[in-house]
Formats: C-alpha cells, sequence, structure tokens
C-alpha cells in the first residue's frame, strides 16, 4: 500500500499526532521520516521548535523549502540525532524502516514523549480494494514470512513494548481519501508498478472499469470518489522516564 493519496489526506493524521503529544509554542520535536516536511509544517505552525530527519536528500531539500523555520538533515531513524526533544515522531515511518524496533528504541531514548502512526489492516483501508482488483490480473502475493506488519495493531504494542517504551494510548484516526472524479480515482494507480502490470495484461479499459465497480458504492452524488482509510496512532513514554528535554 503506498502511502500516497490525494493532497491534503494526512491533515487529520497530524492534528491527532499533536494534539496527542501535546504540542504546543515551544514544544522541541524531532521527526524521524520527515519526507517533504507536512506534518513539520503542521507542528511548526503550533509553535514547535522541529528538527526532521530523512534517509531521501531530495525530500529533505523539498521539507526545507516547505518548513524555512524547520531544521532538517539527511539520516537514518535508526541513529537518531542525541536530542533529548520533548516529543520524536514517525509519522507513516516505521513500514519503511528495516527495523522498527531500533527505531523505537532510538526515539525512546531520547524523546520525552515517543508517537508513531501507521495504516490499519487492509481490511481497514478502502484503498486495499485497489490491490484487491489489481489482484486479478497478477500472481498471487505470497504471505512474507516472519512475524505480523507493524499494521497489527498487537505487534505494534509488543514492538513498543520490547523497545523500552509504555504504551499510552493506541488510537484510531479515519483519514478521508476525496478524489474529486473517476479519472483522478484511476489515473494514479497507472502510475504504479501493480496498475502497469495489471493494465498490461487487461488493458487500461477492463481495469479502469473493474476498479470503478469495485468503488461504486463510495462514488458521491456530484461524482466525486471518497474512500476511508484508518491509520493508528501509538503514543508512549520511555518506561524508566529519564529523558528531560
Ligand atoms: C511514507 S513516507 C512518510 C513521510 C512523512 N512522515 C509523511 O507522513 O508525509 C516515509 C518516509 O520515510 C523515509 N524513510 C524510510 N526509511 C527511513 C530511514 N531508515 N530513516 C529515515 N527516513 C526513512 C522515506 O524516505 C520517506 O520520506
Amino acid at each position: 500500500m503506498a502511502d500516497d493519496g490525494p493532497d491534503g489526506w494526512g491533515a487529520p493524521l497530524h492534528a491527532r499526532v499533536l494534539e496527542l503529544a501535546g504540542v504546543a509554542a515551544g514544544t522541541t520535536l524531532l521527526d524521524l521520516g520527515c519526507g517533504p516536511g507536512l506534518f513539520a509544517r503542521a507542528a511548526v505552525d503550533r509553535g514547535a521548535v522541529v528538527t526532521g530527519v530523512d534517509v531521501n536528500p531530495a525530500v529533505v531539500a523539498a521539507a526545507e523549502r516547505a518548513v524555512p523555520e524547520g531544521r532538517f538533515r539527511v539520516g537514518d531513524a535508526e541513529e537518531p540525532p542525541p536530542g533529548p526533544f520533548d516529543v520524536v515522531t514517525g509519522v507513516q515511518l516505521l513500514q519503511h524502516v528495516s527495523s522498527p524496533l531500533a527505531v523505537l528504541r532510538g526515539a525512546g531514548a531520547i524523546g520525552g514523549t515517543v508517537v508513531v502512526t501507521v495504516w490499519g489492516r487492509e481490511s481497514e483501508c478502502d484503498i486495499g480494494a485497489f490491490g484487491e482488483v489489481l489482484g486479478r490480473w497478477l500472481p498471487p502475493r505470497p504471505t512474507p514470512p516472519g512475524p505480523p506488519p507493524v499494521t497489527d495493531p498487537d505487534r505494534l504494542v509488543s514492538l513498543a513494548r520490547t523497545a523500552g517504551l509504555d504504551v499510552v494510548q493506541l488510537d484510531e484516526v479515519l483519514c478521508p481519501f476525496t478524489y474529486p472524479d473517476a479519472d483522478e480515482l484511476v489515473g494514479p494507480l497507472f502510475e504504479t508498478g501493480m496498475g502497469r502490470a495489471a493494465m498490461n495484461r487487461a488493458g487500461p479499459g477492463a481495469v479502469r472499469e473493474a476498479v470503478l465497480e469495485r468503488l461504486e458504492e463510495r462514488r458521491q452524488p456530484d461524482g466525486s470518489y471518497v474512500l476511508q482509510n484508518l491509520f493508528r496512532v501509538l503514543l508512549a513514554t520511555p518506561t524508566n522516564g529519564t529523558v528531560v528535554a
């Protein structure tokens, strides 16, 4: 599942992270996997003093442009700057790192509060319908070996505890993905690897028709489509509580 969605989809998620973390004027916040700075922008707008880290130099440059008040650097979330910070966040990061445990452990070592977000289970996100439809023309996806993904809430909580964090809250946020019309809904699919593979097999017309049929119940009277996707926000504090920013 890609984290890409229509512009603005993350606003409710960002607002909930800031609210749960109690971010206010002067809060020092480290944003791990900051991407192009959308969450950092929202944090600065609430008065936070933001440092952002991401492995991708291009998105770090974009974050610097979007949030000139922040400090950004290229780096690995598993080796964060020393801090301490009042709050360390990882918004939609854990699914992309090789060791979510190392990221959580590192965050707890330098943050008074740690907040991370993940997608809900595939069955809890309308966007899963895309994979379901495209899968008709693709080889079956093997279940990866090993433990359940971090989108499994029990696994997320267990990882946080193993990382030495006390889980204070596991919250759920519904983020609507709104597409103005059918073209905007289907078009981006053909830019994904799965979408291209399905299109090569079935042709763009058949894929488009199947997607629209599957998501007909999400079509609004004005022709737009609204997909509801669930995200989880985990709020935690270091077990020994020794971090003082
Ligand atoms: C799905 S994006 C989320 C970006 C941003 N937090 C947001 O919510 O818009 C995941 C980000 O994590 C970054 N990333 C992946 N692995 C990383 C790592 N080991 N250390 C730091 N950043 C990482 C990617 O470059 C990408 O910008």
